[in-house]
């Protein structure tokens, strides 16, 4: 482990059949000890942000406080220093996923910037009238509007996999769906809208046997469960440090070496080159040639202390608890009157989306908030997956690992509540 690493690590999982400690995690929280409207804070929207543990918080003012400086440029220490802490961060969030090589993890604004830089820099090039894009009706809009666009620019066609009323995806019209015509198929981990989990790795190996590459959205998966992209076999994944306990505005993008060696450059600047003159630019190695300009050092500082901390944690501890809260909390919400959930996948994730008869969603959300209760409302960017129920917005309790059975009593008494003052 490096020093970095060593210095933002916690509680080492020496038994990883232990229960977590949750009481001690939400001590790490200081946002957990806040008040909203006079009540304890009950913070049920991980799925759109998670909170920052102390780690990450004193990761990242502590580097501003000691190191900060631009880094791959300087000669002087504080240079080296930031330099070591942000590819420092870099070697630990690539082993996080197990990439094979550090160098193949290149760091993004977030997962939606990662999808765009693979729709510009791998496929526009390859693109062309009557080639396919195959993504599914769950989709974030962050993995579907970047590829509409890349259809407009190039006459491409993008292809969409129906989804049940469970909420999982129609897996004999994916396996219809993928000809030859499909340059790639975008797929999410996690529903972020319904909590399905996909099978990931099956449906690789599916568009494998045919030679189509898949991009694969972790952004909701990466905090709550272990991932392995050697063991998935995706051609792309792409995942944000603020749904990781990690700061926002950073993220990363994973592909394998020689993908990311064929592939043009994203943006033009400094950081992307090794050579330039009027004659002609030679592009830096990967994974440079696709961070272009001064990039987020703090926040790579920031997300590198997440993912130790949640290495600290242990991912199959999270993923264990989490399901046993999902579970509690599910069984809770469910003797509430008129509450219906949308999203009933076999295997899901820690997203609760759900409707009250005759309520609007915002009704709800803005009245619990008075409860000190905070989820979102709306169609959580995947209009398509929330229009296939018939509804325009569903509201949406979504787990960290800070949650607790507890705060599911909350959550019921304040939507019971909420059904009280609507009759
Ligand atoms: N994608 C985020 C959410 O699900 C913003 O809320």
């Amino acid at each position: 482990m490096s020093e970095d690493a060593a210095q933002y690590a916690v509680t080492p999982v020496t038994d990883p059949d232990a229960p977590l400690d949750v009481a001690a995690i939400r001590a790490q929280f200081p946002i957990l000890e806040r008040q909203v409207h006079g009540k304890p804070l009950v913070y049920f929207d991980t799925a759109a942000s998670a909170q920052r543990p102390r780690a990450v918080i004193e990761a990242v003012s502590g580097f501003y406080e000691t190191k900060n400086a631009n880094i791959h440029r300087g000669v002087h220490l504080l240079s080296q220093e930031a330099t070591d802490a942000y590819e420092g961060a870099r070697t630990r969030i690539a082993k996080f996923i197990n990439a094979p090589s550090r160098d193949e993890l290149v760091f993004t604004r977030g997962t939606t910037e990662s999808i765009n830089l693979v729709a510009q820099a791998y496929l526009r090039p390859k693109l062309g009238p009557g080639d396919e894009i195959v993504v599914s009706r769950m989709e974030h809009h962050s993995n579907i509007v970047p590829w509409q666009m890349l259809c407009e620019q190039t006459g491409a066609t993008l292809k969409v996999i129906p989804i049940t009323d469970t909420g999982e995806l129609d897996l004999d019209a994916l396996d219809d769906l993928l000809t030859p015509n499909v340059k790639l198929l975008g797929i999410v981990h996690v529903s972020n809208a319904l909590g399905t989990v996909n099978p990931v790795a099956e449906i690789c190996a599916l568009a494998r046997e045919r030679g189509i590459p898949v991009l694969v959205d972790g952004a909701q998966a990466a905090p709550h469960q272990r991932v392995d992209v050697q063991a998935i076999g995706c051609d792309f994944y792409c995942f944000s440090a603020h749904k990781m306990y990690g700061p926002t505005g950073i993220g990363a993008l994973w592909a394998p070496m020689a993908t990311l060696e064929a592939m043009e450059p994203y943006q033009g600047g400094g950081e992307m080159i090794r050579k330039v003159s009027f004659e002609g630019t030679e592009y830096a190695p990967p994974p440079g040639k696709f961070e272009a300009g001064t990039p987020n050092i703090a926040g790579a500082v920031g997300f590198g202390a997440a993912v130790d901390w949640l290495e600290g944690l242990g991912l199959d501890r999270v993923a264990a608890y989490e399901a046993r809260l999902l579970a509690a909390g599910t069984e809770k919400l469910l003797t509430v009157p008129g509450l219906r959930i949308v999203g009933t996948a076999k295997r899901k994730a820690g997203v609760i989306s759900f409707t009250l008869d005759g309520i609007h969603p915002h009704d709800i959300g803005t009245i619990i908030d008075h409860y000190g209760v905070a989820i979102r409302t709306g169609h959580h960017c995947a209009m398509p997956a929330i229009a296939h129920f018939n509804l325009p917005a569903t509201a949406r309790a979504s787990l960290g690992v800070y949650n607790t059975v507890e705060e599911f009593d909350v959550l019921v008494d304040a939507l019971n509540g909420v059904r009280e003052m609507f009759g």
